[in-house]
């Protein structure tokens, strides 16, 4: 188990660690002839493919979660200028990048087609035009090769982001995973994306129950309206982040504690700092841009607000649940801030990726889908897209 954050940054693409070839044996993963498989033997290596918002990924892991390959095309550039996520331009963006990163994945893993035994996709919660066309590639290319399908929720992919073997000692060490258990800890999972703020209770068998989620604005949405109206760039998280690193302490932004609940609730804090915004001579920018130096204080004040709320309150339930390891996961999970408060107020052990794999991935939908298919779960050719899909009740 790992018990730090790991700040280990390297690019997306980066090569995984050498020396981690697959041996060609051994569970988990071992796959029997399915229904709708022709291709008998050993699972060796799940391709994840993730295309629910605006990134086109695909990932590689090997039956034991090393990672082989991790390839995103982002397409925030493109979407930046509207200021969010356009779905029209994502669908159609996917469709452009998907052959290419599937080939950089197989390049990358230094694998051919035929050492692909089965393949993940993400097949919500997201954009439905957007999942659209990675499930269809998914279809396509498990027809073609002969080997399962597999639908994973994207939350799923989150949460087990921090099993993916990276060779630097921080992926949770379970190897139980995922065999049932009677026993075991539970774990108390954050999930904080773009789209998403829960808190999900992980029974040991990997069962999820739904603790609390926020009911208005999800955590990734408050930092990327909060720096729209500081004059920065979409997505936000990471430009406060940055912004915040060089911000003077100012007077605290509120805190929706929601008491006696499991709840968050980022709307006011959007309403605070809108008004701040305005009364400082950030909002609406003025020609010129807007004074970095009031800009940083607030994306300072702003994230701090943030974290403290995540923080607070993930510890309490976890403590409350007798939880044994919390998992912080979701692209603003990349935040180095939130990384390190949680890691320093909780008394228990932190699992958390490396930021490069908090945001959106196809390395986590493979992880997915390889605990999916060692449960026995299997897609038939009419999986569908579910936007709305939940990871639990
Ligand atoms: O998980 P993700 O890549 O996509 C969704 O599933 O939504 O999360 C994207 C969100 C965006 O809102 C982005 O601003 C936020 O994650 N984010 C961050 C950071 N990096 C990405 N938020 C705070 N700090 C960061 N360093
Ligand atoms: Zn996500």
């Amino acid at each position: 188990m790992t018990n730090s954050a790991s700040q280990k940054t390297f690019p997306a693409e980066s090569p995984p660690p050498q020396g981690k070839k697959t041996p060609q044996s051994g569970r988990p993963g071992e796959l029997e002839k399915s229904p709708q498989s022709g291709r008998p033997g050993k699972l060796r290596n799940m391709m994840g493919i993730e295309t629910s918002c605006d990134e086109t990924a695909v990932g590689i892991v090997d039956q034991r979660g090393r990672l082989l390959a991790n390839v995103v095309a982002s397409q925030s550039d493109l979407h930046s200028r509207f200021g969010g996520v356009v779905p029209e331009v994502a669908s159609r963006q996917h469709l452009l990048e998907i052959p290419g990163v599937l080939d950089r994945a197989l390049r990358q893993a230094g694998l051919g087609w035929n050492r692909i035994d089965a393949i993940a996709v993400a097949n919500g919660p997201g954009l439905a035009g957007a999942l659209i066309v990675g499930v269809n590639v998914a279809k396509g290319l498990a027809a073609a090769l002969d080997v399962p399908l597999i639908g994973v929720n994207h939350l799923a992919g989150h949460v087990y982001s921090a099993w993916i073997d990276t060779g630097s000692g921080t992926a949770v060490q379970d190897p139980e995973i995922p065999a049932p258990k009677a026993d075991g800890p539970t774990r108390t999972c954050l999930i904080v994306s773009g789209g998403h703020t829960e808190l999900i209770l992980m029974h040991p068998d990997g069962r999820f129950r739904m603790i609390g989620q926020t009911r208005d604005d999800a955590a990734g949405e408050a930092f990327d309206k909060a720096a729209r109206v500081m004059g920065m760039r979409y997505p936000g998280g990471p430009e406060i982040q940055r912004a915040a690193q060089t911000g003077a302490p100012s007077a605290p932004l509120p805190r929706a504690w929601l008491r006696g609940t499991d709840d968050f609730s980022f709307s006011g804090l959007k309403t605070a700092v809108i008004r701040r915004a305005r009364q400082e001579g950030l909002y609406p920018p003025p020609g010129g841009g807007p004074p970095k130096d009031k800009a940083d204080a607030l994306a300072r004040a702003f994230q701090e607000s943030v974290v403290d709320v995540l923080v607070n309150k993930t510890v309490e339930a976890s403590e409350r649940l007798g939880s044994g390891e919390i998992v912080l996961a979701g692209g603003v999970a990349a935040n180095s801030a939130l990384r390190e408060a949680l890691v320093q107020a909780s008394k228990i052990p932190v699992a958390v990726p490396p930021p490069w794999l908090c945001t959106d991935n196809g390395a986590m939908i493979a992880m997915a889908g390889l605990v999916e298919l060692n449960r026995g779960a299997r897609s038939g050719w009419n999986l569908d897209v579910h936007p709305g899909m939940r990871l639990a009740s």
